[in-house]
């Protein structure tokens, strides 16, 4: 005799497809599981085991074999506990309805309820592009499922209410499609509580433009924090394709609140200089997504940037590249995402007031070089923007004028990556902070009096070759806020002011 239940299986971000075959002979008592890992076998053999004795079932006197296929695919995880569970029951005759369409995920305990798993969004998309029609998983994993397309998903607590179920016994009701609440889609933090600045509003407003990487440097209490905090606020809406990729990595990472499932916002993630490599690109035996991944489609932040460990800053240079990380382990490699707008933030010395006009830095000059060297040269160059964020002036806040909103700022954003979409459309590049060298010259054309004072500043000031490219970049940006074709003066001008960090801190 012999049954077969789906199931779905996972590998970093990678479902696929499990078939759980159960077969029985005649024969002495004995219980084989094949297809997985020595321990997880053990450990999931052990509850089978405790969950048919609590149920009374005898399911296993004979010769029970089940193989979960594809055998040559590493299957990582407790999710087949239930599976295999229901292929046991099929073969025992103890329900008896057609499956084929039906898929089952999840662990189960010693006394037959069901535990909640991670990844469940990922394992749903999967299984429904597979031709499953109905998915039965942990009712704390239902609500984050069901944002999955043309799929029925029942969310379990315990093995009895399957069994009453598929039994004709009772009925239970497909959970309802997840719509998260409207306030969950809009952004708590907004600039309109930020004072002044006006300087330091407007270099976020071109970097969330075009996606450019942003460096504050400013003393302690300036504001850097409050400011880093609103730049999701001003990005454009997160799509829904974009919420569900952001979701499925914050799922695999158990991340997800099972009231809320859905990354409705884009992320914002703080990281702290404590984090190590693996926290921040992701790693561990069984790869889990770090933090870059986490902020996929949104901000990742770092504080402090110079008390990273360079090692650690180095890990992010490929990724920041490539907007995805490859995890290679021996038992196969991960890719996660990782399209992100890097914010840094730091102070300018450690007394935190070098260059500060009204307090005086307290540091050596060698002080201050050792402190700004720590941050390596190929980190900064990933950099477009930097900036200083001087104090908010005493007037600014004090009067407590109205301030422009998130809103506002969003909507010039936004229609600067409009014609970015247009100017982009079939090259796969998102913003102007991915133009590549080949194109550069055709995308980002001057006026001849932008032209000349770019040449003047290269030569004046030294630019080298990397800082020539990046200003272009960012004037294109300025140029597209403005809504003009060619890139003019003003925007070289205002591009330019975005470097002048580097001859004032790092190239004394
Ligand atoms: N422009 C401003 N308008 C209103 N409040 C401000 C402004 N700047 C700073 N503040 C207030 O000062 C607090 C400290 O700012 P914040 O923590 O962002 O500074 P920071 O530059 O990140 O400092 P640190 O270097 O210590 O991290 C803010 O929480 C806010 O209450
Ligand atoms: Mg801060
Ligand atoms: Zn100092």
């Amino acid at each position: 005799m012999f049954s077969k239940i789906n199931s779905v299986g996972l590998f970093g971000l990678n479902a696929f497809p499990v078939t759980v075959e159960a077969s029985i002979t005649a024969g002495q008592p004995n219980f084989d599981v094949v297809g997985l890992p020595d321990t997880a076998v053990q450990e999931s053999k052990a509850r089978i085991r405790a969950v048919t004795g609590q149920l009374g079932l005898k399911l296993l006197n004979g010769r029970v074999t089940v193989n979960l296929a594809p055998a040559s695919v590493k299957k990582i995880g407790s999710m087949f506990d239930l599976p295999i569970m229901i292929a046991l029951m099929k073969l025992g005759g103890v329900i008896d309805c057609e499956l084929s369409d039906t898929a089952f995920i999840g662990e189960m305990s010693l006394d037959g309820q069901i535990a909640p798993i991670n990844g469940a969004l990922s394992m749903t998309i999967t299984a429904e592009q597979n031709g499953i029609k109905r998915l039965f998983l942990p009712k704390a994993n239902a609500k984050e499922a069901s944002a999955a397309d043309n799929i029925e998903i029942y969310g379990i607590e315990h093995i009895t209410e399957i069994v009453n179920f598929l039994q004709n016994r009772t009925l239970l009701t497909p959970e309802p499609r997840y719509i998260p609440s409207a306030e969950r889609l809009v952004y708590r933090e907004d600039f309109a509580d930020v004072m002044g600045q006006t300087s330091a509003k407007k270099a976020i407003e071109v970097a969330a433009a075009g996606s450019h990487n942003i460096l504050m440097v400013g003393p302690p209490g300036s504001g850097k924090s409050m400011l880093a905090k609103r730049i999701p606020s001003i990005l454009p809406k997160i799509t829904f394709a974009e919420s569900i990729e952001t979701t499925q990595i914050h799922s695999i990472a158990g991340l997800i609140n099972p009231k809320e499932p859905l990354v409705t916002t884009r992320p914002f993630r703080a990281v702290s200089h404590t984090i190590s490599g693996a926290g921040l690109v992701g790693g561990g035996t069984i790869p889990r997504p770090g933090e870059i991944s986490l902020a996929h489609n949104g901000v990742l932040f770092l504080d402090e940037l110079p008390e990273f460990d360079r090692r650690t800053l180095e890990t992010l240079r490929q990724p920041l590249e490539n907007g995805e990380i490859l995890i290679s382990r021996a038992s196969g490699s991960v890719s996660y995402p990782c399209e992100v707008m890097l914010v840094a933030a730091m102070n300018p010395c450690p007394c935190g007031n070098f260059g500060n006009p009204k307090k005086k830095c307290t540091c050596t000059e060698k002080m201050v070089t050792a402190y700004l060297n720590r941050i390596s040269q190929p980190v900064l160059d990933r950099i477009d923007i930097q900036i200083e964020v001087k104090p908010v002036e005493y007037d600014d806040l004090s009067t407590r004028k109205a301030q422009e909103t998130s809103a506002q700022i969003a909507e010039r954003v936004q229609r600067a990556r409009d014609i970015q979409a247009e100017r982009f459309k079939g090259t796969g590049i998102k913003s102007n902070s991915r133009i590549t060298s080949d194109i550069i010259g055709d995308v980002c054309r001057l006026t001849p009096d932008a032209d000349a004072l770019l040449k003047s500043a290269f030569d004046g000031l030294g630019l080298s070759a990397r800082a020539y490219d990046r200003i272009l970049k960012v004037a294109r940006t300025c140029a597209d806020l403005a809504g003009i074709k060619d890139i003019n003066k003003s925007c070289i001008t205002q591009a330019i002011s975005f470097r002048n960090l580097d001859r004032k801190y790092w190239n004394r």
